[in-house]
């Protein structure tokens, strides 16, 4: 059979609002025209982000029910923990309320002045934990990674050629750990390949550096190194994530992603000291160590995520699903970040919108342009999100400017996609219509969550 299904039943729906094009402009005028403002009430799919959106099973909230809440030495936290270790490998699992808890205690320990820390393309998060400790995030996807229209496999992968000019001119003591993103959501939620991490870490050993992982959407990448890697074929996702891991010192994860859980996250590693040094942050501002700031019947749902994200049916079901998205869109001429990635599709606004410049904005001016439409909520991740001003104030741009359509899991059916198609078609058929946008105010950090827009 070739007809994509949901690997799933219906058993409890929520409603969603039907609203009018007329009402959706009054929307998101009252919004700033910023997509973070909307309120959810106002919107019909929403694709802001894939994170602490998913559906959970019955057998999660069957598992909820049976959290114990103890302060200390829940047993909830032990069937977390089991469940993170058997994929995992790791020593230490350090529960954390969020991806960005974990990241925040690790460069509060490992980041500071002077120091730098190389990724494939950090999160906006992890840079920005990065830059509040005075480190440096440095971005080093390969070439093609930042081509959006170039289809090619493993498009997530690290630059090993600049990581060793980094590592060379920077000096391996300033490095305290190099860390790979899987998938890479900043460019793409594109895979990378077991040869790029284990190669990564070849080049790491020579230097004594630690490689972490940001493993948000390991089984994601597990799944396309499965499809697409030679020699992954007939191994399990379970067999390859754990190889995956094996080349890691440690890992920091938003399991709000492929923990199918609405919220959580981790810090897993080997190394006791640095273990330590954590775990006494984590008490001072998270929580005990075997709760981290998560309710107990949290950490039995994500216990039970780590079970079922396995599942190569499910799996399937995913990928495919966000590629029948990119499909749709493809066949209409709409110019795409290629190939789809895990978890999202992504608009490639320099195309779509030619005639705005990256100054002024043109994700944010088709991501507004597709809520009119459709009531569908997305977001920019080009000049608004990654955008610098040099020393006159001049605009510089990132390398793409995306518009990302995130793929809660296990919510949208098929019909809701077809749906969004169809607005994002609609926009793109009348696209010399977009206008310029111009911000008329905006935060100091990460401007995108809050920044005010209007039509230039
Ligand atoms: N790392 C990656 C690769 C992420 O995608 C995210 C979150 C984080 C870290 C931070 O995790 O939100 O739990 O604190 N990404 C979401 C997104 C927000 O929409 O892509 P968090």
């Amino acid at each position: 059979m070739k007809t994509l299904i949901e690997p799933f039943k219906i058993k409890s729906i929520e409603h969603i609002p039907i609203t009018s094009y007329s009402q959706r402009e009054k929307f998101l005028e009252n919004a700033f025209n910023n997509t973070f403002y909307l309120h959810s009430e106002h919107v019909t799919i929403d694709m802001l982000t894939d994170s602490g959106t998913t559906a959970m099973s019955s057998r999660q909230w069957a598992a909820l029910m049976d959290g114990d809440e103890s302060y200390a030495g829940s047993k909830s936290y032990f069937k977390f923990e089991d469940a993170v270790r058997n994929i995992t490998g790791f020593k230490h699992i350090i529960p954390t309320h969020q991806g960005r808890a974990a990241e925040r205690i690790v460069f509060s320990i490992l980041g500071g002045k002077g120091r730098v820390i190389p990724n494939n393309t950090h999160f906006d998060t992890t840079r920005g934990n990065i830059e509040f400790s005075q480190a440096e995030a440095v971005d080093l996807p390969t070439s093609i990674g930042t081509r959006p229209d170039v289809a090619a496999d493993f498009k997530g992968n690290m630059d090993l050629d600049a990581l060793k000019a980094l590592i060379e001119k920077t000096g391996k003591a300033n490095i305290p750990i190099c860390m790979i993103t899987v998938t890479n959501n900043s460019g793409g939620g594109q895979p990378v390949s077991m040869e790029n991490i284990s190669q990564t870490k070849e080049l790491l050993n020579s230097y004594g550096i630690p490689l972490y992982l940001d493993c948000c959407r390991f089984a994601e990448n597990s799944y396309f190194i499965k499809q697409k890697e030679k020699g992954y074929e007939n191994k399990s996702i379970l067999e390859i994530a754990r190889e995956m891991f094996s080349y890691a010192d440690g890992a920091t994860m938003s399991a709000k992603k492929d923990g199918l859980s609405n919220t959580g996250g981790f810090i897993a590693l080997n190394d006791d000291k640095l273990a330590e040094k954590m775990k006494t942050v984590l008490i001072v501002t998270e929580g005990f160590v075997t709760y981290g700031g998560l309710a107990r019947r949290d950490l039995e749902a994500l216990a039970e995520g780590f079970r079922e994200v396995m599942d190569e049916n499910y799996l399937k079901y995913r990928i495919e699903q966000v590629k029948y998205f990119g499909d749709l869109l493809l066949a209409a001429g709409v110019p795409l970040l290629v190939p789809t990635g895990g978890h999202a599709i992504y608009l490639d606004a320099k195309r779509f919108a030619p005639h705005i410049e990256p100054e002024f904005f043109p994700g944010q001016a088709i991501a507004c342009e597709v809520y009119k439409t459709g009531g569908i909520r997305s977001v920019e991740i080009g000049s608004v999100m990654f955008g610098k001003k040099d020393e006159n104030g001049k605009h510089i741009a990132p390398p793409m400017e995306l518009v990302r359509f995130a793929v809660p899991r296990r919510v949208y059916t098929k019909s809701h996609i077809d749906y969004t198609a169809e607005a994002i078609i609609e926009v793109f058929n009348n696209r010399t219509q977009l206008r310029k946008m111009k911000i008329a105010w905006e935060a100091p950090l990460l401007r995108h969550f809050t920044a005010k827009f209007e039509y230039v």
